[in-house]
């Protein structure tokens, strides 16, 4: 959380937000004596002080009613502008730390495109769940409440009295009920023993949609088959909502019935005050009302809280990226920058494709003189394409050593390094844009000339 605030921005957006939150908790318990003084001075409409009374009244019911709008109006505008700064911010980094990670990070199943994206896109924007948003909900919550309680006591206290000693009996409703609602989505969005059901879905459904050429050209069974294969995917998560809807349900319910319950029980006991004891009517309806919009009040700006349990699973992910070093970063500045002459030695290189158990090269020796024209001949998956991954650094070697004019591989600088080496890919992969750009991608500063060139 703490480390999440860093990218709050800016400050003063948030603390301001944070002090509107302390003023907003004050307007449902002043709300609750306004209400029920209103109430009382209509019944007396025979008074002859009626209709000072009633324009009074009135006028600080408005007045609440236009402070509640302009400082609602600026604790939503804070948050959702500091909100948005946080996501962008952090979206930010969290796509640099993809984009520079080295490229065996993006052979692991979990870091398929469909993942990552989904990461980028909905873990991020759960984030906000563990900002100041969330806490100053809480403390409007928290305040709301304990200034409700202290007014009522003030008004009467025996009706205060009554209604705390009630009110145990409607929070364990709805702290139950957040209780499991948390562990259940807990539950359903991840873990169901060690797979990640949604994890897994997506990365399917990732490949193929990649691969849909593929995919079609297998024909319908082929179809069929990825089809079942991503329900069943689907099932266990679907079967654990199931499970846990009618445990919500349950719930739901019952703190429906307590909410309810609970306001039948305070007017009732309260009626027995006024009859058997003697308190004075509007004094411990003024309690009473306290203590029930600042419950309600309480419970609204809870609701509004995002979800701080999706928000820490989120955190949690997104910051395992943006922490974790790429082994291979283009952004170094440091090491050998240009290659002399280019004359590369393979000695005793093993290597095997960090995803895999087995090796693609095993104890590889080769060289190559500078100059010279070579063609490396052999058998499908033979691991040709793999030597150039190595001398492209895409790769770390297993074992051995690779070396260029007499220098190790690691030694040069890898922007460089991958500057100086021109690559066509056994599948060249196009970008959505014009050929020209895409030629201009490997040099950005190629003449025309040099692009037609390149094209034939
Ligand atoms: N990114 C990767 N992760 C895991 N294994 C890989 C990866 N790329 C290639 N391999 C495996 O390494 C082996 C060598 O692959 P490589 O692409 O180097 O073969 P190749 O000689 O270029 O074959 P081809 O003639 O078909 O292009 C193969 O078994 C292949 O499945
Ligand atoms: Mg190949």
């Amino acid at each position: 959380m703490v480390e999440l605030m860093k990218y709050y921005s800016p400050k003063w957006a948030g603390h301001l937000a944070m002090i509107i939150s302390v003023i907003v908790a004050f307007s449902y318990p002043i709300m609750g004596i306004f209400f029920t003084k209103l109430l009382f001075v209509s019944m007396a409409y025979m008074k002859p002080t009626f209709k000072e009374d009633r324009d009074f009244w009135c006028g600080l019911y408005l007045l609440l009613a236009f402070g509640v709008g302009i400082f609602g109006f600026l604790q939503k505008y804070l948050f959702a502008f500091t909100g948005e700064n946080l996501t962008y911010t952090v979206r930010k980094l969290l796509w640099e730390g993809i984009i520079y990670k080295h490229i065996s990070w993006f052979d692991n199943r979990e870091r398929a495109p469909g993942v990552l994206t989904n990461i980028l896109s909905e873990d991020i924007t759960q984030l906000n769940g563990l900002t100041s948003e969330t806490i100053s909900h809480i403390i409007e919550a928290a305040l709301g409440l304990i200034i409700g309680i202290i007014l009522s006591f003030i008004f009467s206290w025996e009706m205060a009295f009554i209604t705390l000693a009630l009110s145990p009996f409607v929070l364990s409703g709805s702290v139950l009920m957040a209780k499991l609602q948390w562990k259940v989505k807990n539950k359903a969005s991840a873990k169901a023993g060690d797979i990640d059901y949604y994890t897994e879905s997506n990365a399917l459904l990732s490949d193929i949609i990649m691969n849909y050429r593929t995919v079609i050209s297998f024909g319908a069974k082929n179809i069929d088959f990825l089809m079942d294969k991503y329900d069943s995917l689907l099932v266990q998560p679907n079967k654990q909502a199931v499970k846990n809807s009618h445990i919500s349900g349950v719930l739901f319910g019952y703190s429906l019935f307590t909410r309810f319950a609970f306001i039948g029980a305070v007017f009732y006991f309260g009626t027995l005050m006024i009859i058997d004891h003697g308190l004075d009517p509007e004094q411990t309806y003024i309690a009473i009302q306290i203590l029930f919009l600042s419950a309600v009040g309480a419970g609204m700006s809870i609701s509004h809280a995002p979800s701080m349990g999706k928000a820490r699973d989120s955190a949690t992910t997104v910051f395992a990226i943006i922490d974790e070093p790429s082994q291979i970063d283009v952004r170094d500045t440091t090491g050998i920058k240009k290659v002399e002459k280019g004359e590369i030695e393979l000695k005793q290189v093993d290597f095997r494709y960090p995803s895999r158990k087995l090796k693609v090269l095993n104890q590889m020796d080769m060289k190559i003189p500078a100059y010279k024209k070579i063609a490396l001949v052999g058998h499908s998956g033979c691991g040709k394409s793999t030597i150039t991954n190595l001398l492209l650094r895409f790769y770390n070697l297993t074992g051995g050593s690779l070396m260029i004019d007499g220098h190790d591989i690691t030694e040069y600088n890898v922007k460089e390094l991958r500057k100086q080496i021109g690559f066509v890919m056994q599948e060249p992969l196009l970008f959505n844009t014009t050929i020209k750009e895409n030629i201009l991608y490997g040099n950005p500063e190629a003449s025309d000339i040099r692009v037609r060139q390149m094209a034939e």
